[in-house]
Parts: C-alpha cells; sequence; structure tokens
C-alpha cells in the first residue's frame, strides 16, 4: 500500500507572499491563453488581456503580424488599450501620446513646446504572442522559449484524440469569478474523483469510471481522456501549465478553452471561449453550453467550500489519492519547483 501522499501546505491558499511568488515565477515568466484570432482580423484590431497581474493589449500589425505589449502608457502609466477596438494608431486616454501599431511612440501633445524633452526611442514594452490554430497565447518572459516548447504535446496529443482546431468557429465568451484561490480551482479540475458523486450530468454522458478514464501528465501538462456513454464519441480535458484548459466534450464539433487568473490569495476569475465545427446544430451548441454552465455550478460550490476548509488553520495539509489524484500531485510537484521552494516533498517537509 502507498501511503496517501500529502497536498500543499493548506497556508499556501491564503498567503499573499505565496500568491507575490507565484505572480513573479510563473505568471510573468509562463505562456497564458488570452484570446482567439476571430478578435484580431484585421490590422488595427486590438483587445486588453491579462497574464496574471500583468496588463497585455494584443493587437494585429499593420503587415497582419501579430503584436502584443505592456498595456501601459510610458508617459505616466496608464492602461492604454481599454476594450476591443480597430484603430490605426495606439492613443493613450489620459494624455494622448500616440503609439504605432509597432509600439514605437509617434507623437506627444505640446512636445515642441517642451525645450529639453527627449522623447527619441520611447516605445511600449514588447510582450512575447504567438497562436496555436485560433488561440492566441501571450508571455511577458522575452527570454522564454517560444510558444511552440510550451505547447510540446498538446497539439499533437489533441489531434490524435479528434481535436481539428483549424475546424473551430468562435461561437461565445463566458466569464466566471470563484471564492478560492486559483490552485484548488485548477486542482479540482485535475481529478474526475468527485465526478460521480456531483456531476451527475456529465457522469451521465461520460463514463468516469477509473479504468476507462485515462489520466496522462507530462512536463506542463496534464490531460484527461474519456469516452461518452452510448457511443457518443470521445472527450478530452487538458491543462497546460500555468492555466490553461482545453475542453472537449463529447459529440459534435466543440472545444473550450480558457485561462484563470489569481484576484487576490482566495479569489481567482477567469473565462472559457466556446467554439465549435462549422454546421454544428444550434441545438447541439447550446445543450453543450447548458451542461458546462451545470458542470460550472456544481464545481463553485465544491471548490469554495473547499477554500472554506483550507482557510480554517487548524490543519496543515490534506491527502491525495495516489492513483486517481496523480494528476494533482504532479501539478503541485511542478507548481513548488516555478516557486524554487525545493521540490514538493521538501517543502512539506517530508513524511
Ligand atoms: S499617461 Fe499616457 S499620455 Fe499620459
Ligand atoms: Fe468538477
Amino acid at each position: 500500500m502507498t501511503a496517501a501522499a500529502r497536498t500543499l501546505p493548506w497556508s499556501w491558499y491564503s498567503d499573499p507572499e505565496i500568491l507575490r511568488l507565484e505572480q513573479e515565477r510563473i505568471f510573468r515568466r509562463a505562456w497564458q491563453y488570452v484570446g482567439h484570432t476571430g478578435e484580431l482580423e484585421r490590422p488595427g484590431d486590438r483587445f486588453p488581456a491579462w497574464a496574471g497581474d500583468v496588463p497585455v493589449a494584443v493587437v494585429r500589425g499593420r503587415a497582419g503580424e501579430l503584436r502584443a505589449f505592456l498595456n501601459v502608457c510610458r508617459h505616466r502609466g496608464s492602461i492604454l488599450v481599454a476594450g476591443p477596438g480597430r484603430r490605426e494608431s495606439i492613443q493613450c486616454p489620459y494624455h494622448a501620446w500616440t503609439y504605432g501599431l509597432d509600439g514605437s511612440l509617434l507623437a506627444a501633445p505640446r512636445s515642441e513646446r517642451e525645450p529639453g524633452l527627449d522623447l527619441e526611442g520611447l516605445a511600449l514594452r514588447p510582450v512575447q504572442v504567438g497562436a496555436w490554430g485560433p488561440f492566441v497565447f501571450v508571455n511577458p518572459e522575452l527570454d522564454a522559449p517560444p510558444l511552440e516548447d510550451a505547447l510540446g504535446e498538446l497539439p499533437a496529443l489533441a489531434t490524435a484524440h479528434g481535436l481539428d482546431v483549424d475546424a473551430l468557429r468562435f461561437r461565445e465568451r463566458r466569464h466566471s469569478s470563484l471564492a478560492a484561490n486559483w490552485k484548488l480551482a485548477l486542482e479540482n479540475y485535475l481529478e474526475c474523483y468527485h465526478c460521480p458523486v456531483a456531476h451527475r450530468g456529465f457522469s451521465a454522458l461520460v463514463n468516469v469510471d477509473p479504468e476507462d478514464y485515462g489520466l496522462e501528465e507530462r512536463p506542463g501538462l496534464w490531460s484527461q481522456f474519456g469516452r461518452g456513454r452510448d457511443g457518443a464519441g470521445a472527450c478530452q480535458f487538458h491543462l497546460l501549465w500555468p492555466t490553461f484548459r482545453l475542453n472537449v466534450f463529447p459529440g459534435s464539433t466543440n472545444a473550450s478553452v480558457g485561462p484563470l487568473r489569481p484576484d487576490g490569495p482566495g479569489r481567482c476569475t477567469g473565462f472559457l471561449d466556446y467554439f465549435f465545427g462549422e454546421g454544428v446544430e444550434e441545438e447541439a451548441a447550446g445543450e453543450l453550453l447548458a451542461l458546462d454552465d451545470e458542470i460550472g455550478r456544481e464545481d463553485r460550490a465544491l471548490v469554495e467550500a473547499a477554500q472554506l476548509g483550507v482557510d480554517s488553520g487548524l490543519l496543515e495539509h490534506g491527502h491525495l489519492l495516489p492513483a486517481s489524484e496523480r494528476l494533482i500531485a504532479g501539478f503541485q510537484e511542478h507548481l513548488s519547483l516555478a516557486l524554487d521552494r525545493g521540490g514538493l516533498r521538501e517543502a512539506k517537509g517530508g513524511g
């Protein structure tokens, strides 16, 4: 028998210092999903986004190239792009400094009347940007390896399990917010041990018996594979480090993807972009959205209740099932290494 593994210390789900480390060592350095190419069809199209607590503006450049910048004015720091739109330039709402789509500073009102003012060389701080099919990602760290490296085996795996990302058409975005630490939300996502207990609708659709529900772990990528009951087809659910989830349900061509971002130690917000294949019936799309809303409501109750317990302060950690919850163990190990806390075993104090 294997002893139940320890979870991360429960203090890590409310400690502001842990969140500060996570922002610095995870969210400022990792590739994160921000939106889809349908929002960036023509030169000048742009939208604001977040990579953790880093504000980012994603832009379609003059020659059709994807660009991303820190969404912060070089003058006195205002957020530049407040909402989606299309314009020839990026103009700050505060004092109207105007930047080109390549980030260079083009004009600053009254600058010609200010002797000794030198704006030469001021430009928006670039942010790395890349796309996989319609999915757009950014990384604030300019020295980080390219998106392809971060995606690893995910594109090949998704394809092998029946997803063609180029066949997807965006339908809608749904936002969510949870009174729980971002890690609790993702750990809940990484196990289907709770599915028979808490997700009746989902368990009626997908065979969630352990022998028929595959869990696979790769560096920075945790995947679950199932089959619909009644021959409804395959499903796959992936978490790509740190917060990108890709969900494919059984049935007509579909996928939903989205990030999560901490909103303080005990809160997180996120969204899911829902895509369907061309010609998927309205009714089928509506049913899937309704089912996913139901799953979302069920998960919210579970995760928020777990946050209350984890915050109680009288227990130091929880326990994990070695098989059914091994993706959580992998995620927690990855996280503690990213925080440079010497690996999970050491962080947990052994035993
Ligand atoms: S802060 Fe942007 S123009 Fe002043
Ligand atoms: Fe769930």
